[in-house]
């Protein structure tokens, strides 16, 4: 059956109970769109998980702040859902904003999870956080899925996720996918399309300071600060204005303590009109 394109939750309700019905479980991908090959793998191995997949595409306002990219941000619907037809999504929901907010955006509830939302790159995009939880929430009440995936470039958005499943007690499981990458290291991002040739040439430099990094701790390095100082020298020397770089424990996004095994190497910054991020997991034995 080809891919039915939907953007109401009724029309929506109605496709996924008829499949309940049938005993299909349901994965959930949710995007932003401007689909790459990060996004497919997402479907591909959410595919693996569930009889049917549902994809989901909502450039959501509630998680862009002030002056930055919601209006700019690539809409690229028909190419979009092309690709998703051709990997065999079943079902696309693609909801305007007035079915996702219907009342006032300002005064609409919002998830919070504490903590985890104002560090990284919470301190930087305050309300960030909230705006995507209260997304995923909504749009996992809407769908109902029994698994959704998520790309673990976003590794604190993942954690967030995780998090407010765990705390509300929401009935879905969270699979986490690892980054896809270019050929030179660059983790797949819609954002990627704001760099310029020169930006382009410079940007794997992310990828390439986190895996010293990584190596550094792997052999035995403890002393996080300075690892960290240099991580930014290197960004700064390639072009970019980093924001932070920060080693961090991988269940929890907790600064590390000592004998911390399960790593998670964070870093965030701007590149010309691009805003990028890139995380490297080590696990020490
Ligand atoms: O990762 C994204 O594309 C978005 O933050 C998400 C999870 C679809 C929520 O809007």
């Amino acid at each position: 059956m080809p891919m039915q394109v939907v953007e109401t939750t009724t029309e929506l309700r109605t496709r996924v109970a008829d499949w309940r019905r049938s005993g299909d479980r349901i994965a959930f991908v949710p995007t932003m769109g401007n689909l790459h090959s990060g996004h497919l793998q997402l479907v591909s191995r959410a595919q693996l998980q569930a009889e049917r997949c549902i994809a989901s595409i909502f450039v959501n306002p509630l998680q862009f702040g002030q002056g930055e990219d919601f209006d700019g941000y690539p809409r690229t619907l028909d190419e979009d859902a092309k690709q998703l037809r051709e990997i065999g999504v079943d079902l696309l929901f693609c909801p305007a904003v007035a079915a996702i907010y219907p009342s006032d955006m300002a005064v609409h509830t919002r998830v919070e999870v504490p903590g985890l939302s104002t560090i990284l790159c919470g301190g930087s995009r305050p309300g960030h956080f909230a705006g995507v939880a209260t997304v995923v929430c909504k749009l996992f009440n809407m769908v109902q899925p029994d698994i959704a995936a998520f790309g673990e470039k976003d590794f604190q958005q993942l954690i967030v996720i995780r998090r407010m499943v765990d705390d509300l007690g929401i009935p879905v499981e969270i699979m986490g996918v690892e980054t896809q990458r270019e050929g030179d290291g660059l983790a797949f991002s819609s954002r990627n399309a704001y760099l310029d040739a020169d930006e382009r040439r410079r940007a794997p430099a992310l990828y390439r300071t986190l895996r010293v990094a990584a190596q550094r701790i792997r052999s035995g390095e403890t002393d996080f600060d300075s690892i960290e100082k240099d991580a930014l020298d290197e960004l700064r020397k390639a072009g970019f204005e980093p924001e932070y770089c920060s080693v961090r424990s991988s269940v929890d996004l907790s600064t590390t303590r000592p004998g911390s095994k399960d790593l998670v190497i964070l870093a965030a910054g701007r590149l010309g009109r691009a805003r990028l991020i890139d995380n490297l997991r080590v696990t020490l034995p």
